[in-house]
């Protein structure tokens, strides 16, 4: 366990009731965000937290989460858990994973090898993205032993995302996940004021020459290469080019919808993640966990349905599954205990997620997944029946 002596951050100073304790023990998620908080540089922290607008949906994909009551069942024997699932053939000792996220490197010089080691010793997924500092054959190379998909974009220059196609499958990734809710780039004041670019000793390594730099025209350098470079035109026919193009299992990132969900189904996907993108893309869509319970009762019988936003604690994990997903992805909180203290930090905070998980199974009553129902998260609109 970490014990750490720093100074309150603002935020910390205006709730010093909250924050008394320098030497903070790191004891959940929380504390690997104010770590990350106090650390990171503005360029880099306003990246990582901002969602897009009013950023309304980034409240609400937190909040969400504590408008759900819990009903836990008593007396039903939780001595022996088991967490463990089996996800598109693979086997995980829990039903999580670290989503995709761009430039991990500017969290810590471990960056996205830091990220997939510790979810490989965690016995979790790791989703790399197209985005990263690091390339994708280095990632596989430095963590063999980590079940690793891999997230695509797709370029207006197709022969790019072939070629990405192709070493993907030669590297050994399990899965392709097609982000789907960015046809073009949410619009995140922070980056436009900062002019966000990548610091100088980074870039984007699965690309040479411009197509590896994120340099600022004068507004968000990363807005600027995504309109740049990625096909605002694509539909679901492109989904069938995208099968007819390789083997590996399909999975869409960024369905809200049921209908959505229909369709995914229609075209043949091996797999969905409920998600609005950490509410980056489009505010005032739901919270990602509004939108599961739609999407689970329309495909979730016989379609992979997984999800990600706000996981923050085990009893978030719960509720997702409770509601459909079968596996439950963390996007920030990762790039929080990386910047916190690199792979070390990302496995301390998943050592301490996965035990707090475990400790909302038991006291729901649940020793393994078919335990828990529907029944079990309600919501408070719904909760007293008077
Ligand atoms: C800094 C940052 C960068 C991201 N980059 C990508 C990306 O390159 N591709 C992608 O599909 N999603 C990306 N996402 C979205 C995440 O995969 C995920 O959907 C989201 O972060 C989950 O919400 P959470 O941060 O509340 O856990 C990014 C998210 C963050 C915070």
């Amino acid at each position: 366990m970490t014990f750490y002596k720093r100074k309150l951050n603002e935020t910390e100073q205006l709730n010093p009731q909250e924050f008394d304790n320098n030497n903070m023990e790191l004891v959940c998620v929380k504390d690997f965000e104010r770590q990350a908080f106090a650390k990171l540089e503005k360029n880099t922290l306003d990246y990582y937290k901002s969602g897009a607008g009013e950023q309304f949906t980034l409240e609400q994909n937190r909040a969400a989460f504590r408008r759900l009551r819990l009903r836990p069942r008593i007396l039903r024997n939780v001595s022996q858990l088991d967490i463990s699932c089996r996800i598109l053939d693979e086997q995980l000792k829990w039903p999580m994973g670290i989503a995709p996220s761009a430039m991990q490197k500017m969290a810590h010089p471990d960056g996205e090898i830091g990220n997939a080691r510790a979810a490989g010793k965690a016995g979790a997924i790791y989703i790399l993205s197209t985005l990263s500092n690091t390339s994708l054959e280095d990632v596989a190379a430095a963590a063999p032993n980590t079940c690793k998909w891999f997230q695509l974009y797709i370029y207006k220059e197709r022969h790019l995302t072939e070629q990405l196609v192709r070493r993907v499958e030669r590297a050994g990734f399990k899965a392709l996940v097609l982000t789907v809710d960015a046809p073009v780039f949410g619009n995140r004041r922070a980056d436009v004021r900062n002019k966000f670019s990548l610091p100088d000793h980074l870039n984007l390594a699965n690309f040479e020459g411009e197509l590896a730099n994120v340099t600022t025209m004068g507004g968000s350098g990363i807005y600027e290469y995504v309109t740049n470079q990625f096909d605002p035109s694509i539909t679901w026919q492109d989904i069938s080019w995208l099968k007819q193009l390789t083997s590996l299992p399909i999975v869409l990132k960024g369905v809200l919808t049921a209908e959505d969900a229909v369709l995914a189904r229609e075209f043949g996907v091996d797999g969905i993640i409920v998600s609005n993108h950490g509410a980056r893309q489009l505010d005032s869509v739901p919270a990602s966990i509004e939108a599961l319970p739609e999407v689970a009762k329309a495909v979730g019988n016989d379609m992979l349905v997984m999800f990600d936003g706000g996981i923050m604690e085990g009893n978030d994990i719960f509720k997702a599954i409770a509601l459909g997903a079968k596996v439950v992805f963390l996007g920030r909180p990762a790039l929080y205990a990386l910047a916190h203290n690199g792979q070390q930090g990302v496995e301390e905070m998943l050592e301490i997620l996965r035990k707090d998980f475990e400790t909302t199974m038991a006291l729901m009553g649940c020793p393994s997944f078919e335990d828990i129902t529907p029944a079990m998260v309600v919501h408070e609109k719904t909760f007293m029946k008077l």
